[in-house]
C-alpha cells in the first residue's frame, strides 16, 4: 500500500514537473520586447521563481525515485536511465547557463541584458529541461518501460538530441533576428493566418501520431504464436528452427491408444441460471451446473474429458488449470488446439502426476466465458486419501457474476450461493474447504471461531503445517488454499473481506458452520495476512536459490493509458509492452530458468504459467523459508517482486499470462515455448481462436 502511494507520488511529481518546466520554457522563448526597468525585473525575478520551482520539482522526483527504489530497484531502472538525466543535465544547464542572464536582467534590466537571456543557450537548457519532464511523465504513465534495454532507450536519447538540435538552431535564428532589432511586425492578417497554420500542423502531426500510435496496436487478424514477426522479444534470441529436430503441438498428445480409468462428459450450455439470492444470470455452464461438475479422480489414473460444446454461436475449450498436461491436452484456442465449434466435441487425455486441488475452465475468450460460468473444479486425490475418516470436503469456489457487464455483489462462495450460508457440523467433524478462486481479483478471507491449518497452496501439500489464527488468507485469480480445521463446540464462520484503502470491510455472505445450523459468530477482520513463503517446514528440492540458472527472465508489471487493438483504455504492460509483443522466453529442455516479476502497477497480477510448477525462491527480497512453495499461480500484489524458478521439463508452447483474465485480455500476456516447438494453430479475430 506504502509502494502504491509512492508510485502514485511519482507519476503525479513527473506530471507537476512536466507542467512547471513546460510554462517556463513557454515564457523564455518569447520575443524579448522591453518596456520599463520594472516589468523587466518583475519579469526575471518570475522567471527565477519559476526555475526555483522547477528545481522543487526535480528533487521531489529523486525522492519519489529513491522511496519506490528502497523496494527494489528493479523498480527505478529505467527511472534511472531516462526520466532522472534527462530532467536533471538540462535543468543543471538552466542553473549554470539560464540562471546568470536572468540574475544580470534583474540587476540591469536593460534591452541587452534582456536580449542575452534570448540567447539559445538560455533558451534551449529550459526547453530541454521541459521535453526531458515530459519524457519523464510519459514514460512513467503512457509508454511504460520496464527494465532498461539498450535499443529503446539509445531511440529516447538520439530522438532527444535531434529535437535539442533543432531547438538550437530555431533559437539561433530568432536570437539573431531579435539582436538585429527585431522583426520586421507583420500586419494582423497575415500574423493570424500564420498562426492557424501553426496551430493546424501542430494539431495534425499530434493526430496523426496518435492515429499511427492506436493503429500501431491492432492486434493481427491472424497469427501463429512462434512467429515472432509482430515484435514480440525473445529472452534468448531466435527460436531454434534451424538447428534440430521440430515438433508440433499437435504431436504433445497424453495418451490416446490405452483404455481411459476414468471418463468425463462435459456438456457447455447457455442457460439462465438463479442465484441463492434469487437474482438471475445468464450464465454458461458444464452440465447446467455451476460450478461445473467436480472430477475427482486419483494421481496416476488416465483420465478422459470428452467436451460437447452446445453454446449457440460460441466456440470454447478446456484448460485444466494446475494440472501439467501434455501440450496437445492443455486446451488453449489457437495455441494447443482449435476451438471447439457449436456443435463440436474434443476429447481430452491425460495422467495426472500430482495431487490437490485443481480446475478447470475455458480458454476460448476466456475473459469472458470463465465469467458467464464455464468453470469446475478437479480434484485429484493421493493414491492413500489425505483426509481423515469421516471429513466434511467443501469446494468452496468464489465467483462473482455478473449481469450486463456490472459485477453483482456480493460474490458466490458456494456454487450459486450468493448469501450467508448455514450449515449443520456436528462438533468434532474433520472439515477440508477447498477454496478456489475463479475470480480475477484477489480474495481475502477470514475463518473465525477456530484455528485451522493450510495443508495445501495450489494443490501441492504444505509440509508440517502449523495452526494458523488472526490472519487473513489472501488468494489470487486462479490459485487455491486447501484449509482444514476440526469443527468446534462453537460457531465457525468464512468470511470475505474487502480492503477499501487501508480499511477492511466485511463482505456480506460467506459460511457458518454451527452444531445445529443456528448461532452466529461475528467475523473478524485480521490485518495480518498469511504468509506462504514462511509457513509449515521446509524440505529439499530439486533446485532452490543457489542453482545455477541457465536463464533468467525480469518482468516489470506497469498499467498504461494507451491504445490496445486500436482502442484507448487501460493497458496491462509487461516491461512496458503487451500481447504479442509482451516478451516472451524461448527454453530449451532441460533449462533451469529463474524468473523475476516486479509489480508497479496499480493491481496485483495472479502470474500464471502453464504446464509447469513454479518454486518461489523469494519474496520481497526475503527468502522463502516455509514448506517448499510449488505454485502454478503466482499472486504478485502491487509494489511486491517475487522471484520464482522452473525446470524446464515439458516441451511445447505454454501462456504465461495475468490469470485477472481482463489483464490478459487487455495485454498481459505472453508465453514459453521450446526451442524447435511449432503449432499448426492460429489466433486472431479472422480465426476462430481468441485467446482472452
Ligand atoms: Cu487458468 Cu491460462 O489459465
Ligand atoms: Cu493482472
Amino acid at each position: 500500500m506504502l509502494f502504491e502511494s509512492y508510485l502514485n507520488y511519482d507519476i503525479e511529481v513527473a506530471l507537476f514537473l512536466t507542467l512547471l518546466w513546460g510554462t517556463s520554457a513557454v515564457l523564455v522563448a518569447r520575443k524579448p520586447r522591453h518596456r520599463s526597468d520594472k516589468r523587466g525585473r518583475r519579469r526575471a525575478t518570475f522567471m527565477l521563481v519559476l526555475v526555483a520551482l522547477g528545481w522543487l520539482g526535480v528533487a521531489g522526483r529523486l525522492v519519489t525515485t529513491a522511496l519506490m527504489g528502497s523496494f527494489d530497484y528493479l523498480f527505478v531502472a529505467d527511472r534511472v536511465a531516462v526520466a532522472l538525466p534527462l530532467v536533471i543535465l538540462p535543468a543543471v544547464a538552466v542553473l549554470v547557463l539560464a540562471v546568470p542572464r536572468w540574475l544580470a536582467h534583474r540587476r540591469n534590466p536593460s534591452a541587452e541584458t534582456r536580449l542575452a537571456t534570448f540567447a539559445p543557450q538560455a533558451v534551449v537548457p529550459f526547453q530541454a529541461t521541459a521535453l526531458g519532464a515530459l519524457t519523464g511523465f510519459v514514460t512513467a504513465i503512457l509508454v511504460t518501460m520496464g527494465p532498461p534495454q539498450l535499443v529503446p532507450i539509445l531511440t529516447i536519447y538520439v530522438g532527444f538530441l535531434t529535437v535539442l538540435v533543432g531547438l538550437w538552431l530555431w533559437q539561433q535564428y530568432r536570437y539573431r533576428v531579435a539582436a538585429n532589432g527585431g522583426p520586421v511586425r507583420r500586419s494582423l492578417p497575415v500574423r493570424a493566418v500564420r498562426g492557424v497554420a501553426v496551430v493546424a500542423v501542430f494539431a495534425l502531426v499530434l493526430v496523426g501520431g496518435l492515429s499511427w500510435a492506436a493503429n500501431e496496436t491492432v492486434l493481427p487478424g491472424r497469427m501463429n504464436m512462434t512467429d515472432h514477426a509482430h515484435g514480440g522479444v525473445s529472452a534468448s534470441g531466435a527460436h531454434g528452427h534451424g538447428g534440430g529436430r521440430t515438433v508440433s503441438v499437435a504431436d504433445l498428445t497424453g495418451p490416446r491408444s490405452e483404455t481411459p480409468d476414468r471418463k468425463f462428459t462435459l456438456v457447455a450450455e447457455a442457460q439462465k441460471l438463479r442465484l441463492a439470492s434469487g437474482k438471475e444470470v445468464d450464465a454458461w455452464l458444464f452440465n447446467g451446473q455451476s460450478p461445473g461438475p467436480e472430477l475427482r479422480v486419483k494421481k496416476g489414473e488416465l483420465i478422459e474429458v470428452t467436451v460437447h460444446n452446445k453454446v449457440p454461436d460460441t466456440s470454447v475449450s478446456v484448460h485444466w488449470h494446475g494440472v501439467d498436461v501434455p501440450n496437445a491436452e492443455d486446451g488453449v484456442a489457437g495455441v494447443t488446439q482449435d476451438a471447439i465449434q457449436p456443435g463440436g466435441t474434443h476429447v481430452y487425455r491425460f495422467r495426472p502426476d500430482e495431487v490437490g486441488t485443481h480446475w478447470y475452465h475455458s480458454h476460448q475468450q476466456s475473459s469472458i466465458q470463465v465469467k458467464k460460468g464455464l468453470f469446475g473444479p478437479l480434484i485429484i486425490e493421493p493414491e492413500q486419501s489425505d483426509l481423515a475418516p469421516g471429513t466434511q470436503d467443501l469446494i468452496v469456489s468464489a465467483h462473482t457474476w455478473y449481469e450486463d457487464k456490472l459485477p453483482l455483489e456480493p460474490p458466490a462462495l458456494f456454487g450459486t450461493i450468493d448469501q450467508l450460508e448455514r450449515r449443520k457440523m456436528a462438533p468434532g467433524t474433520p472439515v477440508r474447504l477447498r477454496l478456489i478462486n475463479t475470480d480475477g481479483a484477489t480474495h481475502r478471507y477470514s475463518l473465525t471461531g477456530t484455528p485451522f491449518k493450510v495443508v495445501a497452496i495450489d494443490g501441492n501439500p504444505v509440509n508440517e503445517p502449523t495452526e494458523v489464527a488472526g490472519k487473513q488468507l489472501v488468494i489470487g485469480g486462479g490459485g487455491r488454499y486447501d484449509v482444514e480445521f476440526a469443527m468446534p463446540a462453537q460457531p465457525v464462520r468464512l468470511t470475505e473481506l474487502r480492503r477499501y484503502g487501508k480499511e477492511l470491510r466485511v463482505v456480506e455472505g460467506g459460511l457458518l458452520f454451527s452444531a445445529d445450523g443456528t448461532g452466529d459468530v461475528p467475523p473478524d477482520k485480521p490485518q495480518e495476512t498469511f504468509d506462504p513463503t514462511t509457513y509449515g517446514s521446509p524440505l529439499p528440492t530439486e533446485f532452490g536459490r543457489d542453482s545455477k540458472f541457465t536463464k533468467t527472465h525480469s518482468l516489470v508489471f506497469d498499467n498504461e493509458l494507451w491504445f490496445y487493438d486500436g482502442k484507448f483504455t487501460v493497458v496491462w504492460a509487461s516491461n512496458g509492452m503487451a500481447f504479442p509483443k509482451a516478451p516472451s522466453l524461448t527454453v530449451r529442455e532441460g533449462d533451469l530458468v529463474k524468473v523475476r516479476f516486479a509489480n508497479r502497477s496499480h493491481f496485483d497480477h495472479p502470474m500464471h504459467l502453464h504446464g509447469h510448477h513454479v518454486l518461489v525462491l523469494s519474496r520481497n527480497g526475503k527468502p522463502a523459508t516455509g514448506s517448499p512453495l510449488w505454485l502454478d499461480t503466482v499472486n504478485v500484489e502491487v509494489g511486491e517482486i517475487w522471484e520464482v524458478a522452473f525446470k524446464a521439463d515439458n516441451p511445447g508452447l505454454w501462456m504465461d499470462h495475468c490469470h485477472n483474465l481482463d489483464h490478459a485480455a487487455a495485454g498481459m500476456m505472453s508465453h514459453v515455448i521450446y526451442e524447435g516447438v511449432t503449432t499448426p494453430y492460429e489466433v486472431g479475430h479472422d480465426t476462430p481462436n481468441e485467446l482472452e
